[in-house]
């Protein structure tokens, strides 16, 4: 027998207002505006917008099997009014679905199956949303705060960006006198 006790936790997700993610393994990336201009509908302003967007930490496990962990950090920020957007993506493998778990501020998460079905899921904190594989899936923040998320999904699953930054998504949030305002989006 070998038993292994563990007292001090190898991974931490802080449970306060920053969740954040601490540990070895645990990798982080940025977006800024203009690092995916052509997402918002004023790409001609977004693509001189070096602002930070969101930063995304997360920890991917061992062997194909595994399952991912991330925490996205979304600011509170607009192009000319649009709301903050993630790039968005479908997985790679469309039966792969993903959980969200909002842990601070407020938006939306937009499901999207590609076709005609958009939900717009609103997102507070504690709100737990499920995503079916079939959905590509794009968080916006609405709030005056930054939006944070934490993610676990099958490693398995993969990323297709692609898809979206050749469609786009089905419609788009502006921010309407301190309303959120949902536009569809006609090509
Ligand atoms: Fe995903």
């Amino acid at each position: 027998m070998n038993i292994k006790r563990i007292e001090k936790p190898v991974l931490q997700q802080l449970l306060d207002e920053s969740a954040l993610l601490t540990g070895e393994g645990v990798v982080e990336y940025e977006k800024y505006i203009k690092d995916y201009a052509n997402a918002y509908m004023h790409a001609d302003v977004a693509k001189d917008m070096n602002v930070l967007a969101y930063k995304v930490q997360s920890f991917s496990g061992n062997g194909d099997q595994a399952l991912n962990w991330g925490v996205t950090n979304m600011e509170p920020v607009t192009v000319n009014g649009e709301y903050n957007i993630t790039r968005g993506h479908f997985h790679l493998d469309r039966n792969q679905p993903e959980f969200y778990l909002c842990a601070a501020g407020e938006g939306y998460l937009i499901k999207w199956d590609g076709q005609d079905e958009v939900i717009l899921e609103r997102m507070t904190r504690g709100s737990l949303h499920w995503i079916e594989g079939k959905y590509a899936h794009r968080m916006v923040n609405t709030g005056k705060t930054t939006l944070r998320s934490l993610a676990c999904w099958p490693k398995s699953a993969g990323h297709d960006y692609k898809a979206i930054e050749d469609q786009g998504f089905p419609v788009r949030l502006f921010d309407d006198n301190g309303e959120v305002k949902v536009v569809p989006v006609h090509d």
